[in-house]
């Protein structure tokens, strides 16, 4: 079922990569083809073995556990200390490869040629556990464009990509996902379980039909790693917001990390925006340290504050 990477990586072993080689090697993948592109269209989803090398796939899985404890940790707490069903955590996460594995360039790339523009947004990301606990819930097979849109199904370029990560794979027993190949609708009797092996990258249009299923077996926990992108000029969808986010000291720090271009994915004002002035470059600089390190913004005309300045959305004491 899965389609594998075009250059799987040799190297296997668990060995740990500082942050800064997390990233080179993250800013270099480029895996997705026209295969995938034209597999996603005609089935809805593309499924990817292997999709990050061994060396980032272990230290995902390990940086997970540290967010999101194994079942280990919970199996023997009392009922009020373990969580309902799964432990969710949004993004801007405490964990920088999180925050990194939200401007993957490939992921990127895939979503702007699925969407038909180079002008995309994150809409939102999150991390989960889901443990053998409480599977009374009752899953129901849906698409997911009524949580994230308020408007009604259209055309391909009005939807929006899902990623799921599953850097430890996921066994029948473990509450595999399941999906409807796009030709069949919402017929279920043609359903693949999402079955995966370490390591597998699951993407799918918001206007497509698939379901969580029960967690049977009793021991182990299934973790995912998901990021939502739409277009930009697409204002009338999302399923979370980090515009409310700019006094974090997460999302400061993250921020201040990226490139011109990344901030775009973040809704930020391209370089060269009227708005990018000396005075607001400082403050910029200020709330997102970092904010101008590669010297991309070219400021406009300097605006003289008739008020005082507010630094992170306090006012400045100074
Ligand atoms: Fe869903």
């Amino acid at each position: 079922m899965g389609l594998r990477r075009r250059d799987p990586s040799k190297n296997s072993n668990n060995f740990h990569l500082p942050f800064i080689c997390f990233s080179f090697l993250l800013d270099s993948l480029m895996i997705l083809s026209d295969e995938h592109l034209t597999h996603f269209e005609e089935q809805g989803y593309v499924v990817v073995e292997e999709f990050y090398p061994e060396e980032l796939r272990a230290q995902i899985s390990e940086a997970i556990r540290e967010s999101h404890p194994p079942w280990e940790f919970y199996k023997d707490k009392p009922k009020d200390e373990k969580p309902y069903f799964q432990v969710s955590k949004d993004f801007p996460y405490e964990h920088d490869i999180f925050n990194k594995l939200t401007v993957c360039p490939d992921l990127i790339d895939f979503a702007q040629r699925i969407l038909g523009t180079k002008d995309i947004h994150l809409r939102y990301a999150h991390n989960w556990a889901k443990y053998p606990l409480n599977e009374e819930r009752k899953s129901k097979v849906h698409v997911d464009n009524g949580n994230c849109s308020q408007l009604p199904r259209g055309g391909q370029e009005f939807g929006q990509m899902h990623t799921w990560y599953f850097p430890d794979g996921v066994t029948e027993d473990e509450a595999p996902m399941f999906v409807v190949p796009k030709p069949y609708g919402r017929d279920v009797s043609k359903k693949i379980s999402l079955v995966v092996p370490p390591g597998t990258m699951v993407i799918f249009s918001a206007h497509f039909w698939h379901s969580a299923t029960d967690f049977k077996g009793t021991e182990g926990q299934r973790y995912s790693v998901s990021r939502l992108y739409g277009r930009a000029d697409h204002y009338w969808e999302g399923l979370g917001s980090y515009v409310n986010l700019g006094n974090n000291d997460r999302y400061r720090k993250f921020i201040g990390t990226l490139t011109a271009k990344e901030r775009e994915i973040f809704k930020f004002p391209p370089a060269g925006h009227p708005y990018y002035t000396l005075e607001t470059l400082a403050m910029l600089e200020e709330q997102y340290p970092g904010w101008n390190a590669g010297d991309e913004y070219a400021p406009g005309e300097t605006i003289v504050a008739t008020d005082d300045l507010y630094i992170a959305g306090l006012p400045n004491d100074e």
